[in-house]
């Protein structure tokens, strides 16, 4: 490819409208695309190394390629703007910026695999990002400027599981976000006996690099971030830090400095106690604040990278409350078809709990450490690997303190959030929780009664 350097802003930069996008640039990542074979255009994602942003990693122009080479005539580009982790976001806050560039990359996307109908799927309750993404939606398609593609939104439901591929899949035929069991890339949207309509799921972040790769080319891209996570990606920072927020950065950087430099450090002159990267990896001590942030490094580090949202706990916190938050949210999120995650998130977080309010005995403990060995077992989806990894580090790094809560209330008790933001407000650096997952502990009554868990919520 013979791509012109320095056609697009970074992902995060504002773009008001269209006219302003083609300004800077916007376009010719499709334009380029579409001057070229689709194995070409796949070929430049493979070489830039771009990976995806919605939690795992996955190499973008592996799902494309196996998408292309799957059978059938019909193929289907979804891009995945449900953001729901714990922690982050990223999405949005790109969606409100520069929707343009996410439709475009959904565009290339579709142009690459071979689809001719896409599909973003957005919660319903977005409305700021809904409001964007319909403006640019009408605005590139009456300008011609989507290339063959027919882009659709799909509004869906708040829940957590909605964002996970294959219950997103069930969301736009009409259903109810409950995971299926084939991945998407083998059995796709509206799949029949006859027809496995393979679908590229994508997250927002991970298509919002396509353009940019495109039009400045796989050089650029990989001139900055690491070997093996290439370019940048949106951070986003909150909990007891000085300046939470949202942040454009490489990969590669160490935590400490995105937290020292970026995020102002600790709020209140603690320590940092714990980081945890969203409900879906084990969480850093301060001993692992050193760990470069790729994908690799996090997960050397028994941790990882999810979708780059880190919750930062200080030494005012107390981790069996902090873990207990996450567990608890699992729990209510897990849709409940395979068994070892609809009992194991629960009796997990019942008995956090129970630990949490000082009823608790060493059999909560043991069922605990038990429960998150094999709460994954025969799963549909990823969602108990967060209850595996997210418990199993926190009773690894602070055994002491779990140990310490069997049969006595809790010496720090503050009351925690569950970082499930629904907004983020730009100008004070604020993040609004859902608080309706908000742990307080100060409204908790404990009930006497023989049974250790005879307590109730006031
Ligand atoms: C419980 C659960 C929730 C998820 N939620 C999201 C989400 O909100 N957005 C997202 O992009 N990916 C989410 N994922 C990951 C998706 O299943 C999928 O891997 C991703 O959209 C693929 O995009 P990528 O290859 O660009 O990363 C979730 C996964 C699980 C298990
Ligand atoms: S693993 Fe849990 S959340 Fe995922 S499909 Fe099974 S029961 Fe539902």
């Amino acid at each position: 490819m013979n791509p012109r350097t320095g056609c697009i802003l970074p992902l995060t930069e504002p773009v008001d409208s269209l006219g302003d996008y083609l300004d800077r640039g916007g376009g010719e990542g499709l334009a380029t695309a579409l001057r070229h074979e689709p194995e070409e255009v796949i070929a430049e994602v493979r070489t830039a190394g771009l990976r995806g942003r919605g939690g795992a990693g996955y190499p973008t122009a592996d799902k494309w390629a196996s998408v292309r080479a799957s059978g059938g005539p019909t193929r289907y580009v979804v891009c995945n703007a449900a953001e729901g982790e714990p922690g982050t976001f990223k999405d949005r806050f790109i969606l409100r910026r520069n929707p343009y560039l996410v439709l475009e990359g959904t565009a290339i996307a579709a142009y690459a695999v071979g689809a001719s109908r896409a599909f973003v799927v957005i919660k319903r309750r977005y409305e700021q990002e809904i409001a964007r993404l319909q403006g640019a939606l009408a605005e590139l398609t009456e300008a011609g400027l989507l290339g063959p593609v027919t882009v659709q939104l799909v509004l869906g439901p708040d829940e957590y599981l909605f964002g996970e591929e294959k219950a997103a899949l069930e969301v736009i035929e009409g259903g109810e976000p409950l995971p299926r069991i084939f991945p998407p890339y083998r059995l796709g949207v509206f799949a029949k006996r006859d027809a496995c309509n393979p679908t590229a799921v994508n997250n927002v972040e991970t298509l919002a690099h396509v353009p940019t790769i495109l039009c400045n080319g796989a050089g650029w891209f990989r001139s900055s971030g690491t070997d093996t996570s290439p370019g940048s990606t949106v951070f986003t920072v909150s909990g007891d830090v000085r300046s939470p927020g949202v942040y454009e950065l490489p990969f590669g950087l160490p935590m400490r400095v995105l937290l020292d430099l970026v995020a102002g450090g600790p709020a209140n002159g603690g320590r940092i106690k714990a980081v945890v990267p969203g409900a879906s990896a084990g969480l850093l001590t301060e001993g692992g604040l050193d760990t470069a942030l790729d994908f690799e490094s996090m997960r050397a580090a028994g941790s990882g990278l999810g979708s780059a949202g880190f919750v930062v706990y200080d030494d005012s916190t107390c981790m069996v409350a902090a873990t207990l938050t996450f567990a608890r949210f699992l729990a209510v999120e897990s849709c409940g078809q395979c068994p070892a995650c609809k009992h194991g998130t629960a009796e997990i977080a019942e008995a956090l709990e129970r630990l949490e309010r000082g009823l608790g005995s060493e059999k909560d403990l043991d069922t605990v450490r038990q429960k998150s060995g094999t709460v994954t077992s025969g799963s549909r989806c990823a969602l108990p690997l967060g209850a595996e990894a997210l418990v199993g580090s926190a009773l690894a790094a602070f055994g002491d303190e779990f140990t310490a809560h069997v049969g006595r209330p809790c010496p720090l008790p503050r009351d925690l959030p569950v970082p499930k933001f629904v907004d983020f407000d730009d100008v004070t650096g604020r993040f609004h929780y859902d608080e309706r997952y908000r742990l307080k502990r100060s409204d908790w009554t404990y009930a006497a009664g023989p049974e250790a868990g005879a307590v109730r919520s006031a």
